[in-house]
Parts: structure tokens; sequence; C-alpha cells
């Protein structure tokens, strides 16, 4: 691998192909979700090699509530077992857990697992951030974010002449966290998905083929490469 390189601080990930990867092994959707949730441990030590100080991965869209009701359960399943068993690991590891998403149409069960593995992971000292975007949707976060930014007009907190693209940024689910500066998506699709509207304006997108349970350390590395390979512009000219 190149060594002077430009590392992405923040990646954000639409871990897609789960289903596809399970069909391909005649398997059900189910051991699907299960090995990309295997996966995700194994990026996530990828990452710390890499010194990526930000991760945040897509796990539950607010459109995947229109999923079948027994791999809706599952996917809960998978998160309440992986909340259990990596909040040690990840603390251990110095890493902070951050949720996105509107998390309160979640089974009450997953709320109070968040909320357990969120009281053990708000650790401002941890510079490293893993964020799980989870009943998320970038169109329903804005139009949170939007909510709240009016209520604080109608109480008098802000004016609108104080409205601008930071402060806007504060009232997302991702306040204080830096945008993406790298979005990969695996099993080849070319789509956003209403993941992360706002916060990856300026991201570069790299799309592999490999289903999300097969992208190695080897994929990583290669998206670290192409990333590197970027002339980031902003919108200027260089
Ligand atoms: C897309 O695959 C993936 C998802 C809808 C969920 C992502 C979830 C995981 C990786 C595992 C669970 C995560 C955690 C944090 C425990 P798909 O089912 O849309 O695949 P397909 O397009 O091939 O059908």
């Amino acid at each position: 691998m190149n060594t002077t390189r430009s590392l992405p601080k923040h990646i954000a990930i639409i871990m897609d192909g789960n289903g596809r990867w399970a069909e391909s092994q005649e398997k059900q959707r189910s051991e699907g979700h299960l090995q990309g949730a295997e996966n995700l441990r194994n990026v996530l030590e990828y990452c710390s090699e890499y010194n990526i100080d930000y991760l945040t991965v897509y796990a539950f869209s607010t459109e995947n509530w229109n999923r079948p009701e027994a791999e809706v359960e599952a996917l809960m399943s998978l998160l309440i077992e992986f909340l259990k068993a990596e909040t040690e690991k990840l603390y251990n590891n110095g890493i902070q857990l951050r949720v996105i998403g509107d998390t309160s149409l979640m089974p009450e069960t997953v709320q109070k697992e968040i909320k357990n593995a969120l009281i053990r992971l708000t650790i401002p000292e941890h510079k490293r951030v893993l964020t799980l975007a989870l009943s998320y949707g970038g169109r329903n976060e804005i139009v949170r974010a939007t909510k709240a930014i009016s209520r604080d007009i109608v109480e008098g907190k802000i004016t609108l002449d104080e409205i601008n693209e930071d402060l806007f940024s504060s009232y997302l689910d991702t306040a204080g966290i830096p945008d993406p500066d790298l979005l990969i998506r695996t099993a080849g699709e070319l789509r956003l998905s209403n993941f992360m509207l706002w916060q990856l304006s300026y991201a570069e997108l790299y799309s592999t083929n490999k289903y999300w349970p097969d992208f190695t350390k080897d994929e990583f590395i290669k998206a670290l490469d192409n990333f590197n390979s970027r002339t980031r512009k902003f919108g200027e000219i260089k």
C-alpha cells in the first residue's frame, strides 16, 4: 500500500448485500446479516489499525421497517447481541459510541440496550467514534432538526438571522462529528439511499461489487488507496 497517503478522518459505510451474499451461499437472509455484523467487527479493527477516527455505518434505515417482520426481528436481535457483546471491547479500545436516527421507533428492548451502551460509551475523552445509524433516514433527520430549530425560534432561544450551516449542523443527530470524507457502498449499488444527505455533501464516493460480508481487509485497503488518489476540491479550482 502507498505509504505517503492522505487518510480519511471519517468513513461512512452503506453495508449492502447481506441478503445477496446469503442467497449466493444458499443460506437464509438472517445468516447474511449475521455475517454482516461479524464483518462490522472486522472493519472496526481495520479502522483502529489505520487510525480512522470516525466510522459511521448504516445498520438500519427508516425504510427497513417495511421488511418482513421476521427479518426485522432478526436484525433487532443481532443489534442487541452486538451492543451487549461489543460494549466492553469498544470501551477498552478507546471508542465512543454514538447513535443517529429516530430510535424512538425501535422496540423497547432495543431502546434499553442502546441506552445502556450509550451510558457506558459516551466518553468525550475517547477520540475515536463509532456511529450506528439506526432507524435512520437523512430526510427524517433534516425534518427533525428543522422542527427543533423552529421550536427554539418560537421559544426565543435563537433568532432567524442566527441560522447558518454551522448552526443547522448542530441540530442534526451528528452534531460535533466531522462530515464523512469517504462513503463506501458495497454490493455494487450507486445510490445514497437516504443516508447522511446533509453530511455527505463533499464526501468522496467509493463503490465495490463485493457484498458486505465479503468486504475484507484487502478491500478496505483498496478503498483507502482509491481515496488517496482523489483530488478533493470542495468546489474550488486546484
Ligand atoms: C443491507 O443488506 C444491510 C442491511 C439492511 C442491514 C445492515 C446490517 C448489518 C450489517 C448487520 C447488523 C448490524 C449491526 C450493527 C449488528 P440487504 O439485506 O439489503 O442485502 P441485499 O440488498 O443483498 O438484499
